[in-house]
Formats: C-alpha cells, structure tokens, sequence
C-alpha cells in the first residue's frame, strides 16, 4: 500500500474514492457537508431515504455522485459524535479499508482527519497501522497462492504539513516493523530456527543500514552464559546470541538496548507441556521478533538515538542429553541457578543476555517476552505485563502504550517476592511457585539488572491470538516504537 499526504477540497478531489464520515443521526461531517453542497444535496436525499444511520462500523458506498470530481463516495458511519474519539475513528479506518477492497477502486482518499479531539498527527499513525492490521495476511506457506483480489493500491489523507509528514512516516514504519514481526512469529518452529531467525535479522539489518553479529554456540559457552546454553541442550537446532546495533546519535550517547526472547518453540523441556494448544508455543520467539521490529523502525525513521538489540535464540526440547528438573547452571554472571522446571526456560536464556546487555553501557534496558502463562491470567490479551527496578522509566512505557493503544499495566516487583526464588542448593531457584507467578519470573530477571535502569514485559497474553483468528499480533511493537521516537526527542 501506498501512503501520501495532500489537503483539497473534497467535492474537487479527483479520486477513484472519497471516504467521508457520517455520525449516528444522519448527521454529515464537515467534508460530507462541502460533498452533499457541491452534489445538489444527493447525499443527505439518500440518507433521507434510510440506507445509512451512521452507526460506526457501518458502509454505504455511492456511485457516480453529481458535481464532483471522483468516481466514487464510501460514506462510513462514526457513531454517537459525543462518543467519537480514536477508538470509533481507528474502527471507521478499518470499515472503510475493507469496504474499498470489495470496490474496484485504485486509489481513495480519506476525509475523516480532525474530527474529534485527538490530534490528527497521532489520527494518522494510527490509520497507517489501522490500514496495515486489516489488510495482512500470512500466505507464504499456502501451496495454492490465493491472490488478492482489490485493486486498492494508494491511500491519500487530506492533510498536510511538518507534522503530518512526521507522522506518516512513524506510521509507515511501525507498521512494516509489525509486519516483519509478524511474518517471523507465525512462522512454524521448522521453519523459524534459531538459525533461521539470525538470518533473518541479519538481512533485515544490511537491509537498514545497522550492524549485526551473530555468536555461535562456541562463542556463547565462551561468555560463561551456562544458563542460556542449558536451554539448547535437548536440542538438535543449534542456539545463537543475535546482536544488532543501530547507530543514529553521537557515539558518547549510551543505547537503549533491547532485549528479547527468542524461544523458536518451547516444548517445555523434560518438564513436558500438556498437548492441548502446544503449537502456540511456536510465537514463543514473538519478544524476540518485536524488538527486531522496533530497531528496524528506528532505522527507517533515522531517529537520533543508539538502539541495540540482542536476542538470546534456541529451542526448548525433551531429549536423552536435555536438561533436567534439579539440576544447576552458573549463570554469565555468576549466580548459580538450580533448575527445578525445565518449562520456566525463558528466565534462563534472559538472564545471560542481561548480563551481557551491561558491555554496551546502556541507558536503559528494556526486555521482552513471552514470559509466563500467570501472566495472561492476570491481565488476559489486553495488556502486557509492566515490571522495572526504576518508577520513572515504568511511567514513559506506560504512557508510550496508552499513546500507541499498545497497552500496559505496571505490576509489583516488591523484595517481598524474592524469598519464592530460594533453592536450598543453589543461589536461587528457577521458579517461585504457583503465587504470583509472573511477579516471580520479574524478580528472577530482576537479579541480573541490578546495574542499570531496567523495564521487563511479560507480552505472553498479548504476542498472538488463538483459536480461529490465531495469528502473531506484532506487539509490543507499536509501544516500542513510540518510546523510542519520544526518547529521540528529549533534550
Ligand atoms: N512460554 C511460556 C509462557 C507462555 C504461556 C507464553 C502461555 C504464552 C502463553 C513459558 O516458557 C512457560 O512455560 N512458563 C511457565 C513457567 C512456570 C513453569 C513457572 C508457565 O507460565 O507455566
Ligand atoms: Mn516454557
Ligand atoms: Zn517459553
């Protein structure tokens, strides 16, 4: 698809389309009113006849209007105008996008900009991400090719200036770094190696203009990281520690340094999952694929700022030479960690990647991951779990999601906590037990990030969807994104 700004006149506007926005009562939007004048009152005579109230989500598509220049009007309902916000105008979005793909329409542009209270600028993210949602889909693995059957091809917003540009911009590219997360987390665990996954993200950085390396199995032992390594040892794929950096400030400025999970598929280990679902576990790498995302949009948008990403990546798999329940690894940073269920893996392969996140002397560390199932339960597939050892750096994430409808809830990380880690054999223990459980798996990761400002989220409700729309969804992405332009921005 392809964006672009430019105001006119709606009833001037010489389009395949024009997408105008109707509120409930039949009541015409500012640009349907210029339309309605410029056609001899045609729209509100056919509204008059019943065909559209303009409930949100609803459509009425129009041909050959008199008067103006395009072929073709989409009216789109708003809903109540005393409820209108950018919840009903990201929905309008969407009705209107999947409306013109039943259309034969090329091209449309959409008058609906300004309407509310919201800011258009953060109106015309949120389109570009809203348009990119409904119009993915996932078929390179489809023996027979569907192929897409609209026309559409270009998009124009009726808006213009700095800002707007700013914007279309973020959009563009929060939206191709959703995608490629996407794409990566619905790929299957036999095609989404760890092996695979470091290719990917090497391509994707020669791609972008950033530095990569990819460390191997002999390369990570070298680290010390026993922890990350005990993860692999049932696994016949081999691991790899992905490092990426995108350099777009002065190299005295310390990086935002991402880190995410990269579990390509989490059997559970010799603590064996039940059956039921368990090729969910295939999005088990969806942290890793954000972060990835994220510096690939702070790429694209050559924001001023250091972003590194690193991603610890294996498998997690029963076998003769797996790791077993009781036994204990040392740790990158040398805190010994008895391993009393193979299942609690990510914490394991975190926990190294965090230690080795203190070389890049970092601003701020961020990770990312599909943590615990306690998780979902808390907070279902609505918010990612917030947890950070600094109350201001929460603050900004929290915000960013709420800026972003990518949302997240700040949890405890209260000392309290600590005392379900103790192993009588080791430093700590892998798991805290049943209470608590994703507050627990925080305060593991919360040992290893005592020197710097770091912020932890538990993404395993939101990463993808189940059951008939099962799919990746490219979170946390957009709340990634949306921290990094704001930090790029702070004096
Ligand atoms: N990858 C899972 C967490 C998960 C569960 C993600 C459901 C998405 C949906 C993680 O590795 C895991 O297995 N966690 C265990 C931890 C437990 C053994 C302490 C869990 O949550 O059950
Ligand atoms: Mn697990
Ligand atoms: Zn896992």
């Amino acid at each position: 698809m392809e964006f672009s700004i430019k105001c006119a006149p709606p009833e001037k506007r010489k389009a395949a389309c024009i997408v105008l926005g109707v509120f409930e009562g039949r009541k015409l939007t500012a640009p349907a009113v210029l339309v309605d004048e410029a056609s001899g009152s045609h729209l509100s005579s056919i509204l008059g006849h019943g065909d559209m109230e303009g409930r949100s989500e609803s459509t009425l598509l129009l041909h050959t209007v008199p008067g103006i220049a395009a072929e073709r009007v989409l009216l789109v309902g708003l809903g109540k105008e005393a409820e209108y916000g950018e919840k009903a105008f990201i929905d309008a979005v969407k009705a209107a996008v999947s409306a013109l793909a039943n259309t034969g329409a090329k091209d449309a542009a959409l008058h609906l900009f300004g309407l509310g209270k919201e800011a258009v600028s953060s109106e015309i993210v949120h389109a570009v991400i809203a348009i990119g949602e409904s119009r993915y889909r996932f078929t390179s693995l489809k023996g027979r090719k569907e192929k897409r059957q609209d026309a559409l091809k270009k998009i124009v917003f009726d808006q213009e200036g700095e800002e707007a540009d700013q914007a279309l911009k973020e959009g563009i590219a929060v939206s191709g770094a959703m995608n490629f997360a996407k794409d990566l987390g619905n790929l299957p665990g036999n095609v989404c190696t760890p092996t695979h996954l470091a290719e990917q993200a090497e391509a994707m950085a020669r791609e972008f203009g950033i530095d990569s390396k990819i460390l191997d199995e002999k390369e990570i032992a070298e680290l010390g990281m026993g922890s990350f390594l005990s993860v692999t040892k049932g696994s016949q794929e081999p691991a790899r520690l992905i490092v990426l950096q995108y350099h777009g400030a002065s190299k005295k400025e310390k990086p935002v340094v991402l880190v995410g999970k990269g579990i390509t598929f989490d059997t559970g280990g010799i603590s064996l999952k039940p059956g039921a679902e368990m090729d969910e576990m295939k999005y088990d790498m969806c942290g890793a694929a954000s972060v990835l995302g994220a510096i690939r949009a702070a790429a694209e948008m050559k924001l001023r700022l250091n972003v590194v990403a690193i991603v610890p990546t294996c498998e997690n798999m029963p076998d003769g030479r797996a790791t077993r329940p009781g036994d204990i690894v040392t740790s990158m940073s040398g805190q010994t960690i008895e391993i009393l269920n193979t299942d609690a893996e990510g914490r394991l392969i975190l926990c190294d990647a965090l230690t080795y996140a203190e070389k890049y002397d970092p601003e701020v560390v961020i990770d990312v991951a599909t943590l615990t199932g306690a998780c979902v339960i808390a907070l279902g597939h609505v918010a990612s779990g917030l947890f950070s050892n600094r109350e201001e750096l929460a603050r900004e994430l929290i915000e960013a999601g709420d800026e972003s409808r990518d949302r997240a809830w700040h949890m405890p990380l209260w000392d309290d906590y600590q005392e379900q880690l103790k192993s009588n054999f080791a430093d700590m223990a892998n798991i805290g037990g049943r209470p608590a459980g994703s507050i627990t798996a925080a305060c593991f990761l919360s040992r290893f990030t005592k020197k710097y400002r770091w912020a932890h989220l538990d993404i395993a409700g939101v990463s993808h969807r189940s059951g008939k729309h099962k799919g990746s969804t490219g979170r946390p992405v957009p709340l990634l994104c949306r921290f990094l332009v704001k930090r790029s921005k702070r004096a």
